[in-house]
C-alpha cells in the first residue's frame, strides 16, 4: 500500500484503516493511515468494526470474512492476493465475489489496473508536491535484480523495491 492511505484521504476524504503485519504498522501509519491493524495479532473482521469500503490488496481472506467486516451496503474491491487454487489458478476469491454480488446488499467486485498517462501525471503531481510519498525501501541497478528478488523473498521489504535502468 505504497502511499495509498494518504492518497485515499486526499482524493476521497476517507477515514482509512490500514491492515499489515505487526512489524510494519509504524510504516503504514507514517504513510497516512488514520488507524492501523496488525494482522499478526488483531482481526479486522472481529465483528466490532464495519467498513464502508474494503480494498483487499494481498490478504487472501475468504469473501465471507471480508463481507463480515463490511457494512450492509458496503463495497468490496479485490485487487490481488492469489491463492494456489487448483482449478481457478488462484482467482477463486475474485470469481466468488463477482458471482455473489448480485445476490447480496453489498457490492463485491475486482479491480484490474490499467495504467495510462493521464492517471500517472496526476500521481506524479501528488508525489512531486509531497502530498503522497511512495514507500521505497531499497533501489537496485538492473544488474543486481537477483539480489533484489532475494531481499524481497526474505519478506522484510517495507514498501517497494525499485530497479533502476
Ligand atoms: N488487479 C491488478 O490489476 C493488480 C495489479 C498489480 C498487482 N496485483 C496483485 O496485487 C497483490 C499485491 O501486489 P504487490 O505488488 O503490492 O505485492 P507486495 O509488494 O508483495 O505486497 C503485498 C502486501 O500484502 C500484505 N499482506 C500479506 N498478507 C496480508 C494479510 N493477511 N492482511 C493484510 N495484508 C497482507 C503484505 O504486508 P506484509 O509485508 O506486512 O505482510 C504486503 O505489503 C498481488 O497479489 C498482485 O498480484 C493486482
Amino acid at each position: 500500500m505504497t502511499g495509498l492511505p494518504k492518497l485515499m484521504r486526499i482524493a476521497l476524504g476517507a477515514e482509512v484503516t490500514g491492515v499489515c503485519s505487526n512489524a510494519k504498522t509504524d510504516l503504514v501509519r507514517s504513510l497516512g493511515a488514520d488507524h492501523v491493524i496488525g494482522y499478526t495479532s488483531e482481526d479486522f473482521a472481529d465483528g466490532e468494526h464495519h467498513y464502508d469500503a474494503i480494498l483487499d490488496i494481498g490478504g487472501n481472506s475468504p469473501v465471507s470474512r471480508l463481507r463480515r467486516a463490511l457494512t450492509p451496503g458496503g463495497r468490496l474491491v479485490i485487487v490481488g492476493g492469489e491463492t494456489d487454487g487448483r482449478w481457478l489458478g488462484g482467482f477463486g476469491c475474485q470469481l466468488r465475489a463477482l458471482l455473489l454480488s448480485p445476490l447480496v446488499t453489498q457490492k463485491l467486485g475486482i479491480l484490474t489496473a490499467k495504467e495510462n498517462g493521464a492517471d500517472l501525471s496526476v500521481l506524479r503531481e501528488l508525489v512531486e508536491s509531497g502530498k503522497v510519498t511512495p514507500a521505497v525501501d531499497r533501489t537496485y541497478p538492473l544488474s543486481e535484480t537477483a539480489a533484489a528478488i532475494r531481499y524481497f523473498q526474505d519478506g522484510n521489504v517495507r514498501g517497494k523495491i525499485v530497479i533502476t535502468l
